[in-house]
């Protein structure tokens, strides 16, 4: 490992969140009023960076964004929040990828990405990361980039011995099964989960089934996160299926709760490489807890100095 190892690399996707507050999420073909907009910064992988980031993380970002107002900013928003910069390219054939989203009263929401640059962030990219990626500690991918460049990315940190948690968001039914296999940590939510295994998952034990399923198919060690009803982490060493309750909080908008776990979980495993994974679930669980307590994706996520000591 070298002086300029990076805690956490992620590999993946940078998008401008166009969120409008509305009471109810619309009906096909229905328009409703809302009554707050607000534009920042999303997009899986790079919410993922900056909270890792956010938590005290030496963090790097590999990503596509456009030469254009949203890729301007968007860099310096990584800036802003101490992330290395130097992966994040820019383009001109396409635009910053962008996401409309929809925020109820209750906190949950609808979300469409249109992904622009970020499909074309390629193996080139990845090669120019090479040398970083192969003495970080943590690497992180989901699927709002290309799904090539993901496996890709996962077995790069592989060879290299690097942790890889692969975040399969949005899931697809198809996923190349060697994504398991690239995968030390396979996180998804209870709904990514069901449309991977085709079961349904409401409860812990329903994801406790699909968790073994998912193992079955190579990942190391699946995490499955439930909401309110926090998470279970299954290991393919001892495959016992272990729930981590969450602690009950008012949500009032949970976007990005997910990314906020994982950004979490990366800056738990490669600043606590001996914690039992259990355990940096439950405090990624009480990091994202508290970034569903306030409006907005990385607005809402916490910094080291928001949390309480016994976190680190
Ligand atoms: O997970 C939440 C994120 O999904 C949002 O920030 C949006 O950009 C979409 O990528």
């Amino acid at each position: 490992m070298t002086e300029d190892a990076f805690d956490v690399i992620v590999v993946g996707s940078c998008m401008t969140d166009l969120v409008s507050q509305a009471p109810r999420l619309p009906k096909e073909g229905e328009t409703i009023h809302g009554h707050n907009f607000f534009t920042g910064f999303g997009g899986k992988g790079a919410n993922q960076c900056i909270q890792a980031a956010r938590l005290g993380a030496k963090t790097a970002m590999v990503a596509k964004v456009g030469k254009d107002f949203f890729g301007d900013n968007y860099i310096q928003n990584f800036k802003d929040n101490g992330v290395h910069t130097d992966f994040v390219g820019q383009t001109t054939d396409a635009a910053t990828g962008v996401a409309s989203i929809i925020v109820n009263n209750a906190g949950e929401n609808a979300i469409v990405i249109v992904a622009g640059t970020n499909m074309l962030l390629s193996r080139k990219e990845l090669q120019e990361a090479r040398p970083a990626i192969s003495c970080a500690k943590v690497l992180v991918c989901q699927l709002e980039i290309s799904p090539q460049t993901s496996l890709q990315a996962l077995r790069m940190a592989q060879e290299n011995k690097v942790k890889t948690i692969f975040n399969p968001a949005p899931a697809i039914p198809d996923l190349d099964p060697e994504f398991y296999r690239a995968s030390d940590v396979f996180c998804c939510n209870e709904s990514e989960a069901e449309l991977m295994t085709g079961s349904s998952v409401n409860t812990v034990e329903e994801a406790c089934r699909a968790g073994q399923e998912l193992l079955r198919r190579g990942c190391g060690t699946v995490i499955i996160t439930l909401g309110a009803q926090g998470c279970v982490v299954l290991d393919a060493q001892d495959s016992s299926c272990k729930h981590v309750p969450a602690t009950a909080v008012t949500a009032v908008d949970t976007t990005g709760a997910g990314d906020s776990f994982i950004g979490a979980l990366a800056f738990y495993m490669a600043h606590y490489p001996t914690m039992q994974l259990e355990e940096a679930a439950r405090r990624a669980g009480q990091v994202a807890g508290v970034s569903v307590q306030a409006m907005g994706t990385q607005t809402s996520f916490p910094h080291k100095k928001d949390l309480a000591a016994e976190l680190f």
